[in-house]
């Protein structure tokens, strides 16, 4: 505030308070002279006696005008004098905040030095891990982690990009993108119907509409081979270093209806995962990193081939 206005809000306290000892004063003048009767007289016999007020009660008045005095000098409040403890809000804040910041560094510091497969069957690491996980990955991947639509499970042991130690640390650190091109276009209807029966013949599906007819699904083989293959591979296992799915095990990450399949060939799909390591740091992402290979370690196992 300005310098004027400083001194007028200095002025009003202090003025406010002193108004307050001087009232204390004045009422207790006569408090020698013991209760009185005043001249007051209402419906003919009730009268108004004018006592002095408790001693208690004067103390407690004396004590908050001291008490207002003593931290009017130690914390701000007059005008823009800073108080003598020179305390502000931001200050604590800092304050506070730097003591969570070291506390936190010192619970993490025993994680510093390990291993993710130590830290994944450390159970510390991994309720840390699992907190982290529901603030920094939940609203995508679900609190389950078996994601959504468009967001991987990541309980399972179908990897996009990988499943190694190294490969996971890097999705977590680095992010990824991957993108399959629109194909509507250039295949057409029947292209896009051909190709989608060959590729739902991969898990052991049918296409109901074309009936799957031999000369269907060599066509789509032959448009699969020539389209598709460069990114999800010959035998449609996918290519992890693209990010392109296994077509053959019936995990479908944008679903797996006839009418998804069809949607993601004709329209193409993005998928893009944040990167994390400059957000939350190398330890955090480490710990988080563990936990998920942790999680695909509990399904263990092959994955389960069950429809979606
Ligand atoms: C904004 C949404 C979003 C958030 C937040 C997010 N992810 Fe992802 N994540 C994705 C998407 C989408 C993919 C798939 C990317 C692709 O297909 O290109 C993915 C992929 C992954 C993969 C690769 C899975 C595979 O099969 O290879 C891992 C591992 C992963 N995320 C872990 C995490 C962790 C751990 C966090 C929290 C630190 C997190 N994600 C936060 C959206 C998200
Ligand atoms: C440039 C590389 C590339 C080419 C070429 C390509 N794809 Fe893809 N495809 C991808 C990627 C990457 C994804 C995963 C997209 C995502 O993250 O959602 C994908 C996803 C899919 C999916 C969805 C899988 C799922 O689990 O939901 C289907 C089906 C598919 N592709 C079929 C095809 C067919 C059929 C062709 C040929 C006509 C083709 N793709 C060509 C890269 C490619």
């Amino acid at each position: 505030m300005s310098h004027g206005i400083s001194i007028f809000v200095t002025i009003m306290a202090l003025v406010n308070i002193l108004a307050a000892l001087w009232l204390i004063w004045w009422t207790n003048r006569g408090s020698k002279v013991p209760a009185q009767e005043t001249t007051h007289v209402w419906d003919g016999d009730l009268t108004e006696y004018n006592n002095p007020l408790p001693r208690w009660w004067l103390w407690l008045f004396v004590i908050s005008i001291v008490f207002a005095l003593g931290y009017l000098v130690l914390f701000p409040g007059l005008g823009n004098f800073h108080g003598v403890l020179n305390w502000s809000s931001a200050g604590q804040y800092a304050s506070d905040d730097s003591a969570a910041r070291q506390a936190m560094e010192a619970r993490f510091a025993g994680f510093k030095d390990k291993t993710l497969a130590e830290l994944s069957q450390d159970p510390g690491a991994m309720s840390t891990a699992r907190n982290l996980f529901a603030l920094n990955c939940s609203s995508c991947h679900g609190s389950d982690a078996r994601g959504a639509k468009g967001f991987p499970n990541l309980t399972d042991q179908d990897w996009l990009f990988g499943g190694s130690e190294q490969a996971v640390l890097q999705t977590v650190s680095q992010g990824r993108d991957s993108a399959m091109p629109a194909w509507g276009a250039v295949l057409g209807h029947d292209g896009v119907e051909q190709v989608m029966a060959y590729v739902l013949s991969l898990s052991g599906r049918k296409a109901q509409e074309l009936q799957d007819s031999a000369q269907a699904l060599s066509a789509g083989g032959t448009q699969f081979a020539t389209l598709c293959a460069a990114c999800h591979g010959a035998d449609a296992k996918g290519n992890q270093i693209l990010g392109a799915p296994n077509l053959t095990d019936n995990i479908w990450l944008n679903g797996g209806t006839v009418d998804d399949i069809r949607n993601t060939i004709t329209n193409g799909r993005t998928g893009h995962m944040p990167a994390h390591l400059e957000r939350l740091g190398e330890i955090k992402v480490r710990l988080l990193a563990a936990y998920v290979l942790s999680l695909s370690q509990a399904a263990s196992a092959p994955p389960a081939h069950a429809a979606q």
